[in-house]
């Protein structure tokens, strides 16, 4: 399969670098942004815009770095307009083949995602914000640590692909994925720690509204499009998920990094890790390694579920928080989905942690045990 090194976001300091590129020189414009969305100040917001479109040479002398982290610059001024009730492509038509030939070199959306928003975007005073308040800095901050970790699991996933369970191999990769899956919960605790469900949503959710680009509409940055919904499909959803939430993650894929595209095309289909370990435990299917390898992966297992588990218990208490009927400005959240699909997800990864807890402990079939 073919690798995008420049859009891994696996390394935090290939993430930094491309925090410190600024290649439309919007280093002091940015600045002004909070004050220009304060006083909603759309044509000084649009003027901007205007001024930094890069022509259709320079994106070419750019290099890919350079064009992420200029979709990221113009993708705030982008969701600052629509947060106006502005479409950027409406009240500047010339827009529209600037982003889509950013997003082709790319090879991602025409505008700009949560990676964009997050991983790519500078620390300290150069940190692109739509508000300038602290409670943006943690909630981007407390994402930009995660995903790091979330894309360290989807590679260890390919392991868990290519290999059987039962083999060292298997165990020490579902070990390994427990580990990094462990980054999601702890964002969460920080960001039910740092940020009022009222500040995202009267403040910061109407930055991230769906935009239309040359008449196909693409969702604001949101954290929903972190990859989690692929360690879903790789550890139960492919074949034990609901039709729902299928759905959902066929959205989110496309707003996703041009590798985890090409992932979501392999991992949506056939048995998942849960099946998989379920089965060789029940002995249903041969296992080439021994039954402490295969208890040790499904231990593993166990514990990245858990652990979805745990990431989704707080992260549903903020959303209802922020969604509740009084509190709210929008129905759905920024990623197309609702609080109930939110549940569900909830009550499935729950469900299939209960199918691997009690597996575990079962007794593992007597000819993959001989060396124990
Ligand atoms: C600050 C408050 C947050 C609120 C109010 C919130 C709300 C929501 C809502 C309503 C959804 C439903 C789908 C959609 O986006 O349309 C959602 C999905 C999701 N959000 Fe958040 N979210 C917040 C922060 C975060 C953070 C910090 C992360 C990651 C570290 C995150 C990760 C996800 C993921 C992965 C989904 C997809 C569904 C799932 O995997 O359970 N969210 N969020």
């Amino acid at each position: 399969m073919h690798r995008t090194a420049e859009t891994d976001v696996s390394s935090e300091e290939h993430n930094e670098s491309i925090g410190r590129l600024d290649p439309l020189r919007l280093d002091d414009d940015v600045r002004s942004l909070p004050t220009m969305n304060e006083a909603g100040d759309v044509s000084a917001l649009a003027r901007v815009l205007r001024g930094a479109l890069p022509s259709e040479e320079s994106v070419a002398a750019f290099t890919v770095p350079e064009c992420l982290a200029a979709m990221r610059d113009l993708g705030m001024y982008l969701g600052s307009l629509k947060r106006h009730g502005v479409s950027a492509f409406d009240v500047i038509p010339e827009a529209t083949r600037s982003f889509e030939l950013l997003g082709m070199r790319t090879r991602m959306i025409p505008r700009d995602t949560v990676y964009h928003y997050t991983c790519w975007n500078p620390v300290g005073a150069r940190e692109r914000l739509y508000s300038g308040h602290p409670m943006e800095r943690h909630l981007i901050d407390a994402v930009r640590r995660c995903v790091p970790d979330l894309a360290r699991a989807v590679e260890t996933g390919r392991v868990l692909r290519a290999e059987e369970p039962g083999s060292a191999v298997y165990a020490d990769a579902m070990a390994s994925l427990a580990g990094h899956i462990t980054a999601a919960d702890r964002a969460m605790g920080r960001v039910n720690a740092d940020v009022t469900p009222e500040f995202f949503a009267l403040v910061l959710r109407p930055y991230f509204e769906d935009v239309r680009v040359a008449g196909r509409r693409y969702m604001g940055p949101a954290a929903a499009h972190v990859p989690l919904f692929l360690l879903d499909l790789l550890l139960w959803a492919s074949d034990r998920g609901s039709g729902q939430y299928r759905g959902f993650c066929h959205e989110v894929a496309l707003q996703t990094l041009p590798d985890w595209q090409e992932l979501y095309a392999d991992w949506t289909t056939g048995p998942s890790v849960t099946s998989r370990v379920v089965a060789a435990l029940d002995g249903s299917t041969p296992s080439s390694g021994t039954g402490h390898h295969l208890r040790a992966g499904a231990e593993g297992l166990r514990q990245a579920l858990r652990s979805l588990t745990s990431f989704r218990g707080k992260h549903l208490v903020m959303a209802r928080r922020a969604y509740h009927a009084e509190v709210r400005l929008y129905e759905l959240g920024s990623g197309g989905g609702s609080v109930g699909l939110l549940e569900e997800i909830l009550a499935l990864t729950r469900q299939n942690g209960a199918v691997v807890g009690p597996a575990a402990l079962r007794t593992v079939p007597r000819a993959t045990t001989p060396k124990e």
